[in-house]
């Protein structure tokens, strides 16, 4: 079994997934590249190898299950464990999304890859991060997810435009890390949500104000969590976001 710390992170062949994966192997760990698509993952798994990062790929598509369970056995084959997991891979099912013209099957596709897609593949990893001495989960979420903000309460600012499936899938996604972090309580797993800011990328058409780099910063902060670190909670840069 390696020594070293390794790291899996989903969609992380291009926007901040990838940079994700650049910083955690900027700090000698072996990354896998989860990546659905052949081309962009060994494009991705060489750029980084390139950057100097121990970068392997890892095929996986978070909505398929036996994807899910072949990336698993892969890096039970590549490293016999996993310490650490970036749920990062997600899709804002196209834009505009108002409750009342939305079509059904946009919030199933949504949810099926923001929500079920982290369920899926956290599963299947679950038993290679109980071999971890320290294990931590970051789930890639958004301010736009946060009740809170969006409803303007406590004085915080909206956030993010009218969507009925991505910002909802996000705030389910919040509540979902909530009941892993009930569960996983008392173990030495720690699972949170992270908002990267609005970062320019691939999913807002590059509208965003943050390079990928920066929004990086709080999924690897809460990958590299000390054993007495928080767990079950939702930060950004600045610290926690209310729910
Ligand atoms: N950008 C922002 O302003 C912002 C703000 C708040 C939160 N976030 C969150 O940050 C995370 C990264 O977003 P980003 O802005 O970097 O988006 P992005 O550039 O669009 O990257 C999304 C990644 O997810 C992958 N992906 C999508 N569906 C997948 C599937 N079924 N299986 C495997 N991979 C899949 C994409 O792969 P392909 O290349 O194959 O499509 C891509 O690698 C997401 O969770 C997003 O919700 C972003």
């Amino acid at each position: 079994m390696s020594e070293r710390t390794i790291a899996l992170v989903t969609g992380a062949n291009k926007g901040i997934g990838y940079e994700i994966a650049a910083g955690l192997g900027a700090l000698g760990w072996r990354v896998g590249v989860g990546a659905r698509d052949d081309q962009r993952r060994k494009a991705a798994v060489e750029r980084l190898r390139a950057a100097g990062v121990d970068a392997f790929g890892v095929p996986l598509d978070v909505t398929d299950d036996a994807s899910a369970t072949a990336a698993a056995q892969l890096i039970e084959d590549q490293a016999g464990r996993l310490d650490v997991l970036v749920n990062n891979a997600a899709i804002t099912g196209g834009m505009p999304q108002e409750p009342t013209r939305i079509d059904p099957a946009t919030i199933r596709t949504v949810v099926e890859t923001n929500v079920i897609g982290v369920i899926r593949v956290t599963n299947a990893m679950m038993p290679l991060l109980r071999r971890s001495p320290s294990p931590r989960i970051v789930n890639m979420s958004s301010s736009v997810g946060s009740l809170t903000r969006q409803s303007g309460t406590a004085g915080e600012l909206t956030t993010g435009p009218v969507a009925a499936a991505y910002a909802p899938s996000k705030t389910f996604l919040n509540a979902v890390t909530l009941q892993y972090a009930r569960e996983l309580s008392g173990t030495n797993i720690l699972i949170n949500a992270a908002c990267p800011g609005y970062v320019a990328t691939d999913l807002n058409g590059f509208r965003g104000v943050r390079t990928p780099e920066q929004g990086a910063a709080i999924a690897i902060k809460l990958a590299t969590l000390p054993d007495d670190g928080p767990t079950g909670q939702f930060f950004e840069d600045g610290g926690v976001v209310p729910w």
